[in-house]
């Protein structure tokens, strides 16, 4: 990720965050759009909680982008989580998606193709860092 990804996402980030309540309802809404199926997943979810959540590590992501290094291992982790909610490698392409819709939605005017390639990016090595640490899980570990 170039700097000029960094200020993208940054600045790009700082818009939603006031209608982060919204745009995490239009990630879902976006998401179980595209792959209907995937409710499922979130079948025993408490929706209102798991947009919290995203929102806040998307947060916590996006204000250490300068030193993402630090917090790959704590991706990894969040990615071998996912395995025992179910989540597998090709649901990582269906949510890249939904993010990027929604933020074009919600941005309007202010998103841009600059704006689309720097959040792919990010979303890219995350996606590939929760991936990896689903990848080191071995059987018994996945149980405990
Ligand atoms: C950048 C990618 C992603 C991020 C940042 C993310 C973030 C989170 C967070 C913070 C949680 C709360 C639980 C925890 O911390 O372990 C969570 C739970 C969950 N996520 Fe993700 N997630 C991502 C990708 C995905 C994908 C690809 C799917 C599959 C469609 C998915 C489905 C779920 C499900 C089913 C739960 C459990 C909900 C429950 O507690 O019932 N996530 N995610």
């Amino acid at each position: 990720m170039t700097p000029e990804h960094q200020h993208l996402i940054e600045s790009t980030w700082q818009q939603v965050v006031p209608i982060a309540d919204t745009a995490a309802t239009l990630f879902y809404e976006r998401l179980f759009q595209l792959d209907p199926d995937l409710g499922f997943l979130f079948a025993g979810t408490d929706m209102g909680k798991q947009k919290g959540k995203l929102v806040e590590m998307l947060s916590d992501v996006v204000g250490n982008l300068d030193h993402l290094e630090d917090l790959l291992p704590m991706i990894a982790a969040l990615g071998r989580r996912h395995v025992d909610y179910g989540v597998e490698a090709h649901h990582y392409d269906l949510v890249g998606q939904a993010l990027l819709d929604t933020l074009a939605t919600g941005l309007g005017e202010a998103w841009s193709d600059s704006a689309a390639e720097a959040w792919a990016a990010a979303y890219g090595l995350i996606s590939t860092t929760m991936q990896d640490g689903a990848a080191t899980m071995v059987p018994q570990a996945k149980s405990a």
